[in-house]
């Protein structure tokens, strides 16, 4: 079975406020996307990388990449133009996935301490059958509804955060995305993950514990904690 990775990268990080993409910032020195290609490396079950980035940047992500050859060395790397939601990215992206993948990972760019080892976690819940695979994890704050103007409280007790690498059989998430692409794939209509979009089509997602070095960066806040994190323990 041959496993490709989608790393999306294409976003434009608004809420970090960066001069750069939000995946081309760096942490500790190094690129966030090259944090997150290095975690599919170091998994040792990612024979290909298909990276999602923003229009015109396709230079500076090549460098990026190529910081750290020797470590990326046993994956395949190649770059997609994104779209303008998630979700049309990890469609671009997919349409570069070779036919020969029968497994397909989709990795946020902006989750650059995932664990190797949640990476070989997923991959190995697909391989024992389950065609749609997730990393979760508890949700710690109180929850509420405010949908109706009114505020409901929320059992959190059931509820979970979901995180990347998703898992997926390949045809699964190729039916997934083609049905999802006949709706709107504007930023505000657009599915914000994978699993959800072959839950729409009847499939049963799988859950397995996430982790929670696998947090996403998605303020200033968030890259402050991961400098901290990644001081903390080297590389
Ligand atoms: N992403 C993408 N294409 C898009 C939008 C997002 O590939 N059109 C990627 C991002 O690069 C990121 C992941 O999807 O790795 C999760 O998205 P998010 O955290 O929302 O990143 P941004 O969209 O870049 O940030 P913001 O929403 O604050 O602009
Ligand atoms: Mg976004």
């Amino acid at each position: 079975m041959r496993v490709a990775a989608i790393l999306t990268a294409a976003g434009s990080g608004t809420r970090l406020g960066h001069d750069l993409p939000k995946a081309l910032v760096p942490l500790g020195g190094v690129p966030l996307v090259l944090h997150a290609a290095r975690g599919l490396a170091d998994s040792g079950v990612v024979d290909l990388v298909v990276v999602t980035v923003p229009r015109g940047s396709d230079g500076a992500f090549a460098t990026a990449m190529t910081q750290d050859a020797g470590r990326l060395g046993g994956m395949t790397l190649t770059l997609a133009v994104g779209g303008t939601s998630r979700q049309a990215s990890v469609a671009a992206g997919l349409a570069e996935v070779p036919a020969d993948v029968d497994l397909v990972l989709v990795h946020d760019a902006a989750r650059p301490l995932t664990p190797a080892r949640l990476v070989a976690e997923v991959v190995a819940a697909v391989r024992a059958g389950h065609r749609a695979v997730i990393p979760v994890v508890p949700v710690t704050d109180s929850v509420v509804d405010v949908a109706d103007g009114d505020v409901r409280p929320v059992d959190r007790s059931t509820l979970r955060g979901v995180q990347t690498p998703q898992g997926f059989d390949r045809a699964l998430l190729d039916r997934a995305h083609a049905a999802a692409a006949h709706r709107a794939t504007d930023e505000h209509s657009a599915a914000t993950d994978d699993a959800s979009l072959c839950a729409l089509l009847g499939a049963v997602v799988h859950a397995i514990p996430g982790a929670d070095d696998a947090f996403k960066i998605t303020t200033p806040r968030d890259l402050a904690l991961a400098e901290m994190l990644l001081s903390e323990v080297p590389a």
